[in-house]
């Protein structure tokens, strides 16, 4: 249901041509009317008469956990952060890079003050000098949005000039790993750091830096001024919390869809309007290919942070991707190798000849699955980053539960 017509290519390539390439930026939630419902009243009492570790205290009884995907508790960045002696500084991971996630997008595009006010408190927070947002090239509109609203924050006389850096990515995944990102920002080659030292520590131009997702700063704002219960009041399946799945593949209604943290894949389907029509579940991406697939079997457990980990797979960005009777799980999971092989740094050899090694592997008609199993610990052991060590799950995945798939 996405095919784009010839018309429409010529004209969006003409547009381009002409450097015009915001020609669809959408409605969204401007500086004046977000001021106008109240916006910014949070930060500004805060800077007045506010006490961080009260701050701190609320978004930790909220139980926000880093929604970039590793789910680490977010208050607790605040005192490892404050913990090191300025000057520190904030770097916002906007490089949404995960195969099925784009629920950033999704708020940046509607409402862009919820994420910047959530920044600033943040940045109060840890009293950052300046707050650097890395964005992802790929969202021209939200590019666009930035710079206007940036702009509008400096009018008021909210920030100063410069005050917010907005820095462009390039398009290369492992940009979104934090350290790389941080790499990226200070001007070299974005590839992953050994740590620790954690960013906390050593971070842009080796001072402490507080690192957040997106989302992560949108519920900042919003639990700063509706308070911890937002989040916290939500219960379902002994979770608490709400998480924003980025929902795509063989449903009726793909897109981001606003759920109680203990939601199953079921859930998730019913809110994506179920699956196509004529076509059965079979297959579920919980969270971005290094998740893996589980078979829809496994359709039973909530969808968040620390359940998904005894059964090799984790919820991380909540990019579910779900399959029908008419994919191929052993093809999905080569999709996802050939995907890690190309953004591979390349930095360690593990990863670098492991990816390639396991795409190869994953050709032949029946799989060898000692050595596939081999290679996949060597990768976990020694690989520096996450992209290395989680490569292998959508490959024992694959041959634990779709055997019957690969010879
Ligand atoms: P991580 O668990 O290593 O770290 C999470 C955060 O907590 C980092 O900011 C780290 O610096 C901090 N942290 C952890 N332990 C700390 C300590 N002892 N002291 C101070 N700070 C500490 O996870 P990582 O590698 O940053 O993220 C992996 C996740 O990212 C995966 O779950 C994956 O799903 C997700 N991901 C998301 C993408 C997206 O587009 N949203 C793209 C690719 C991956
Ligand atoms: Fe680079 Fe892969 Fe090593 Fe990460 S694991 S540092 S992406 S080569």
């Amino acid at each position: 249901h996405n095919h784009i017509d010839n018309a429409t290519v010529e004209k969006v390539e003409a547009a381009i041509k002409a450097g015009d390439t915001h020609a669809h930026v959408p409605d969204y939630e401007t500086y004046d009317a977000y001021a106008a419902e109240g916006g910014y009243a949070t930060l500004k009492d805060l800077r007045e008469n506010g006490n961080w570790e009260a701050v701190q205290d609320k978004v930790l009884a909220s139980g926000l956990r880093g929604l970039g995907g590793a789910g680490f508790p977010s208050g607790k960045k605040w005192g490892f952060v404050r913990g090191n002696a300025g000057p520190r500084y904030l770097a916002v991971n906007g490089d949404e890079g995960e195969p099925g996630t784009f629920k950033d997008r999704y708020y940046l595009e509607r409402t862009p003050h919820l994420f910047l006010e959530g920044m600033l408190i943040a940045a109060w927070a840890v009293e950052a000098e300046k707050a650097f947002i890395y964005m992802r090239d790929e969202y021209p509109a939200v590019l666009e949005i930035l710079r206007r609203e940036i702009a509008a924050l400096e009018d008021a006389g909210i920030v100063e000039a410069g005050y917010i850096d907005l820095r462009r990515g390039a398009g290369a995944y492992i940009c979104g790993e934090e350290s790389a990102m941080i790499e990226s920002i200070e001007g070299k080659r974005g590839m992953p750091r050994h740590r620790p030292p954690y960013v906390a520590q050593v971070g842009i131009f080796d001072r402490p830096t507080l690192v957040h997702n997106v989302e992560t700063l949108y519920w900042v704002a919003r639990v700063c001024r509706e308070g911890a219960e937002v989040l916290s009041s939500v219960e379902k399946n002994g979770r608490k919390g709400l998480r924003s799945y980025s929902v795509s593949g063989r449903v009726k209604n793909p897109g981001v869809h606003l759920l109680p943290a203990g939601s199953t894949i079921l859930d998730v389907i019913e809110a994506a309007g179920g699956m196509l029509d004529g076509q059965t579940f079979k297959a579920y991406q919980p969270g971005g290919p290094s998740s893996g697939l589980l078979p829809a079997s496994m359709d039973d457990i909530p969808l968040d942070f620390d359940t998904l980990q005894p059964h090799g797979s984790f919820i991380g960005s909540a990019a579910v991707v779900v399959l029908s009777d008419q994919d191929s799980a052993r093809d999905a999971a080569l999709n996802m190798l050939r995907f890690f092989e190309d953004e591979s740094c390349g930095q360690c050899t593990p990863c670098r000849v492991g990816c390639e090694k396991a795409v190869k592997l994953m050709q032949a008609e029946t799989w060898n699955t000692d050595l596939l199993e081999e290679l996949s610990q060597a990768m976990v052991d020694a690989s520096i980053c996450g992209l290395g060590q989680a490569a292998p799950n959508p490959i024992r995945l694959t041959i634990k539960h779709f055997s019957g798939e690969i010879g």
